[in-house]
């Protein structure tokens, strides 16, 4: 696999994607030790700190994979990078729904999907999986707004890992492990990571918040939830809100 390294750059999932427009194979790995424009869902921006975090994009060829299905990719990773960091650390990371992992309340690492799909064929041609880690990252160097939610796995003067050795462990993980896991396995892993399964939260639709309770996740990766009037519905995506 090719690995390409930058000290600087402005988001490896921006330049993965100019990557596998190219052609880039399957497996290729972008990766940086800080992003001046890191992205995060919704246009939102992903602050990405030097050196204390790990800033990743995987170029993925969904026939290569078992499943092919970007929600489905999106679970998988999260499975997989938050099975790793336990692995590594000790630390007991929950996933957020969709796509957050949390480790004390607070969200370490942010998971944005990004997929192009042919015209012509409707199949999907790559997809680039850009996963943001925060490790060791002091939260005097995040800005007030994020200072709120994010976190980190290590405290500041915490000792640390080896971020090659996470990196290249993620990179292992994500390439192999879903030769093991059917879509069942996999969701009955997420829902177990899950911090919102059985939670009462706001879901947010349009300008709109409701509060319900998540009964369930379903292997689309689907929410379903419970109305305050006791009706049940699926919520695929959108923003939620523990509460
Ligand atoms: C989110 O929390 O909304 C998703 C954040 C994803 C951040 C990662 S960092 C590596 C890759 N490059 C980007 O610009 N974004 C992703």
């Amino acid at each position: 696999n090719q690995i390409i390294f930058y000290d600087v750059i402005d988001s490896t999932n921006k330049r993965a994607k100019e990557l596998a427009a190219e052609g880039a194979i399957h497996g290729t790995l972008v990766v940086a030790n800080e992003q001046t424009d890191g992205k995060g869902r919704y246009g939102r921006s992903f602050e990405s700190p030097k050196n204390t975090g790990v800033y990743m994009s995987l170029i993925i060829r969904p026939q290569e994979l078992t499943y092919n299905e970007p929600t489905t990719v999106t679970a998988y990773a999260a499975v997989v990078v938050s099975n790793v960091i336990e692995e590594l650390t000790g630390k007991k990371i929950g996933i957020k729904w969709v796509n957050d992992l949390f480790y004390n309340e607070k969200k370490i690492c942010g998971i944005l999907t990004e997929a192009v799909t042919d015209f012509e064929s409707g199949q999907i041609e790559w997809i680039v999986l850009g996963i943001g880690l925060n490790i060791s990252t002091s939260d005097t160097v995040f800005s007030e707004e994020v200072k709120q939610k994010a976190g980190s796995i290590f405290k500041e003067n915490e000792i640390s890992i080896n971020r090659n050795k996470l990196v290249a462990t993620l990179l292992e993980e994500l390439l192999t492990a879903h030769k093991e896991l059917s879509i069942t396995d996999l969701m009955a892993r997420y829902k177990e990571k899950s911090i919102v399964l059985n939670k009462n939260v706001m879901i947010q639709q349009g300008q709109e918040s409701y509060k319900v309770k998540v009964i369930d996740i379903d292997d689309q990766g689907q929410l379903i939830i419970e109305t305050q009037s006791g009706n049940r519905k699926k919520f695929s995506s959108g923003e939620i809100r523990i509460i």
